[in-house]
């Protein structure tokens, strides 16, 4: 049986679109069964829409609280008897018993070579600022196991991009979504093959067919 995905986001969802295509064109075995936003005009919600695919906004300021949010959440992935989780540019934390009920099962993508630009207040542009801004010559991304810490969890794939002495925070960020496009869906191919297994904090990935 494929693994049944389900997909937390907050906006444009290219990562989620590049989701949707590896399924569709048969490089993913697995299937999204609920696409989640906390933000009602993500364009994501729009794209899961678009192919049929169950969009849910669930507004936090409904619960009156974190957890219970958090909670709802949970629900909806449970009613689509979901398998594994990914974040695509969902930009909220998630509650300790989230990630208790789903370890080793929730996903991440950060658009840096973690440990570098990560963890607290590291998200969208800034990103790229601090890395252009330091002045490194190579970035990248990450997909990593989600665990209680900000980007803290045992990395599964990284990629790099080369950063030019002219680089500006827009230009790397589109570099890097690129290589985004094409490590998630791996990512997301090796979890649903099961080809992998965590050794402590490290991911050893077995050879894909
Ligand atoms: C990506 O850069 C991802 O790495 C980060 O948020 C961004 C989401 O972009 N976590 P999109 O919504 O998938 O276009």
């Amino acid at each position: 049986m494929p693994l049944k995905i389900g997909v937390l986001i907050s906006g444009s969802g290219t990562n989620l679109q590049s989701l949707i295509d590896n399924i569709e064109n048969g490089f993913i075995n697995g299937e999204i069964a609920v696409v989640i936003s906390n933000k009602e005009e993500a364009y994501g919600l729009e794209r899961a829409r678009k192919h049929d695919i169950d969009a849910v906004f669930i507004n936090q300021k409904f619960y009156d609280s974190f957890e219970k949010f958090n909670d709802a959440i949970m629900d909806e992935l449970k009613n689509h008897q979901v398998d594994i989780v990914v974040l695509a540019g969902y930009l909220k934390i998630l509650s300790h018993k989230f990630i208790e009920s789903y370890r080793h099962k929730i996903i991440n993508i950060h658009p840096s070579l973690i440990p570098c630009f990560c963890g607290k207040g590291f998200y969208g542009l800034k990103v790229h600022e601090a890395a252009v801004n330091y002045g490194v010559k190579i970035s990248g991304a990450t997909v990593h196991f989600v665990d209680e810490g900000a980007d803290t969890g045992p990395i599964i794939l990284q990629e790099t991009v080369v950063v030019n002495y002219d680089e500006t925070a827009e230009s790397l960020q589109q570099k890097v979504l690129k290589i985004e496009h094409k490590l998630l869906p791996l990512a997301v191919k090796i979890i649903c093959e099961n080809a992998l297994e965590v050794v402590e904090r490290k991911v050893k990935i077995k050879e894909l067919d």
